[in-house]
C-alpha cells in the first residue's frame, strides 16, 4: 500500500493501486460481529466443568423445570445488567430471543398494543432489532443517533405526541454499530420516557456488550438505568438484556434479562407456554466458569488482549489514509465490535461494491437503517473480531482504497 495519504495521490495511481489489489484476488470478510476462534477458546475449559456435579441446593439441573432459571446464575445476570439479582431471568443461548419474545408477548396479549403500532430505532442500529419489528408488523420510526445516544429532543418529541409509539431499541454501552456508550444525561431521559409516553410503552435496553471494554483500567461507564427508572416511577417499562454469547461460547452461552416484577410475572406466565425450563446444565457451567465479578473481569481482559488490537487497526488505517471529513469520518470505541465509518453522503454503496470487487465483503449499505434505507447513503459498519490481524491488514488496506477511489473528485 502506498506511503501517501490515499487522499494525496491522483486518479491515475488510485486506478493503478486497484488493479493491483484486484490481481490479489482477496477472500475477506468485515461483516461477521462474531467472536473468533481464539476468543471462543478461552472459555474451553467450561466443557467438564462440573465433573459430574448437577446438583445446587435446591435443583438437579439435568432435569425440567425452573423456567426462570437457577439462583446461582442470577449473581452474574445482575453484574450484566447491573440490576438487582431478584429482577433477572436467566434464559437459554440467546438475548435476541428474549428480545422477541418481549416484543411477541406485549403484541399478543397487551390490550394497550392493538392496532397500529411503531417502535422508535436509534439509527445507525442493530439489524435484527429492526428485522423483529419488521416481522411483527411494526412500524420503524428512525430517530438520528448522537455522540452520545439518540437524539432525545427528537426521541422526547415522537413519544410525547404519538401515543401509537409503544418502544425505543436502545444499546446504550458501544453500541453496534457506533460503539459510542450513551451519556447520564441521555440514560435519565431515556429513564423518564415512560412518564411521557401512551400506556404499554417499554424500552428494550440492550446491554450487549456491558463488560466488553477494550481496557478494563479505561471502561465507559454506563449510568444505573434500573435505579433511574426506578425514581423515574418507570420500571414498568424497563426491559434490561444481556448474554454471554460475546464472553463464554456465543453457541452455548445464557442470556438474561430483568424487569418489573407485574412486568415479569407477564413474561413468565406466557413463556410458561412454550417452554418448561432453559439448560440449567449451561447455566451451573458458567456459574463455575465466573465465581466473582473479578474473575469475570479478569476472563474479559484476556478477550480485550485479542479485539483491542483488532479495533486499533481499523482506526489506525482510517487515520493513517484517509483525510477525516473530506473522506469520511469515524468513530473511535473504547468497547464492543464495531467501528462506524460514515462516507460522504452517497457513496457507501459505491464503496461496498467496489470492495466487493476486490474480494472484500462489508455489511451491505443500509444495513444498519430499518427497512435497510440509509437516505444519506453514508454508514458503513466495520467488524474487526473475526478475521486475523494479517487479513485484517489487508482488508483494511483495501478498504481504504475503495474509499479514495469513491470519494476521488
Ligand atoms: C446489540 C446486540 N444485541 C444482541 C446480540 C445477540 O445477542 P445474543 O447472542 O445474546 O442473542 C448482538 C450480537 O451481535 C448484538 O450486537
Amino acid at each position: 500500500m502506498s506511503e501517501q495519504p490515499l487522499g494525496t495521490l491522483s486518479a491515475e495511481d488510485l486506478t493503478t493501486l486497484y488493479t493491483q489489489y484486484q490481481s490479489k484476488q482477496l477472500a475477506l470478510d468485515l461483516t461477521r460481529g462474531k467472536p473468533s476462534a481464539k476468543q471462543l477458546s478461552l472459555a474451553d475449559r467450561i466443557d467438564g466443568i462440573l465433573d459430574g456435579n448437577y446438583l445446587t441446593s435446591g435443583t438437579d439441573t439435568r432435569n425440567y423445570g425452573g423456567l426462570e432459571g437457577i439462583a446461582e446464575i442470577k449473581p452474574l445476570g445482575s453484574w450484566l445488567l447491573d440490576t438487582p439479582e431478584s429482577a433477572v431471568i436467566a434464559g437459554g443461548n440467546s438475548s435476541l430471543t428474549m428480545m422477541y419474545q418481549t416484543v411477541l408477548f406485549q403484541k399478543l396479549f397487551n390490550p394497550a398494543w392493538q392496532g397500529d403500532i411503531s417502535f422508535l430505532c436509534p439509527t445507525p442500529g442493530y439489524d435484527r432489532h429492526f428485522s423483529i419489528c419488521e416481522e411483527l408488523g411494526i412500524n420503524m420510526v428512525p430517530v438520528p443517533f448522537r455522540a452520545g445516544g439518540p437524539d432525545m429532543d427528537a426521541v422526547e418529541a415522537l413519544v410525547a405526541n404519538d401515543t401509537s409509539i409503544k418502544g425505543i431499541w436502545c444499546v446504550p454501552k458501544y453500541q453496534n454499530p457506533t460503539g459510542v456508550t450513551f451519556d447520564d444525561a441521555t440514560v435519565k431521559r431515556i429513564a423518564n420516557l415512560g412518564n411521557l409516553a401512551g400506556d404499554g410503552f417499554i424500552v428494550l435496553w440492550d446491554n450487549a456488550y456491558a463488560v466488553h471494554h477494550l481496557d478494563n483500567n479505561r471502561p465507559d461507564v454506563l449510568a444505573d438505568f434500573w435505579a433511574l427508572s426506578e425514581a423515574a416511577g418507570t420500571l414498568d417499562s424497563a426491559f434490561l438484556f444481556a448474554s454471554t454469547s460475546k464472553i463464554s461460547h456465543a453457541g452455548s452461552g445464557v442470556a438474561f434479562m430483568a424487569c418489573s416484577e407485574s412486568q415479569r410475572a407477564f413474561f413468565l406466565k406466557h413463556l410458561g407456554m412454550s417452554a418448561i425450563g432453559p439448560d440449567k446444565v449451561g447455566q451451573l457451567r458458567h456459574v463455575a466458569l465466573f465465581p466473582t465479578k473479578s474473575a469475570l473481569a479478569n476472563h474479559m481482559a484476556l478477550h480485550a488482549e485479542l479485539i483491542k488490537p483488532r479495533m486499533e487497526m481499523v482506526v489506525n488505517k482510517l487515520d493513517q489514509h484517509l483525510n477525516s471529513g473530506e473522506q469520511g469520518e469515524w468513530t473511535r470505541p473504547n468497547g464492543g465490535y464495531f467501528v462506524t465509518f460514515y462516507a460522504p453522503e452517497g457513496t457507501a454503496t459505491k464503496i461496498v461494491a467496489l470492495a466487493a470487487e476486490l474480494g472484500v465483503k462489508l455489511t451491505p449499505a443500509g444495513a444498519t437503517h430499518p427497512y435497510g434505507n440509509d437516505e444519506s447513503d453514508s454508514v458503513i459498519r466495520l467488524a474487526p473480531s473475526f478475521p486475523t490481524i494479517a487479513e485484517l491488514d489487508e482488508a483494511m488496506d483495501a478498504f481504504c482504497l475503495c474509499v479514495a477511489i469513491a470519494t476521488a473528485k
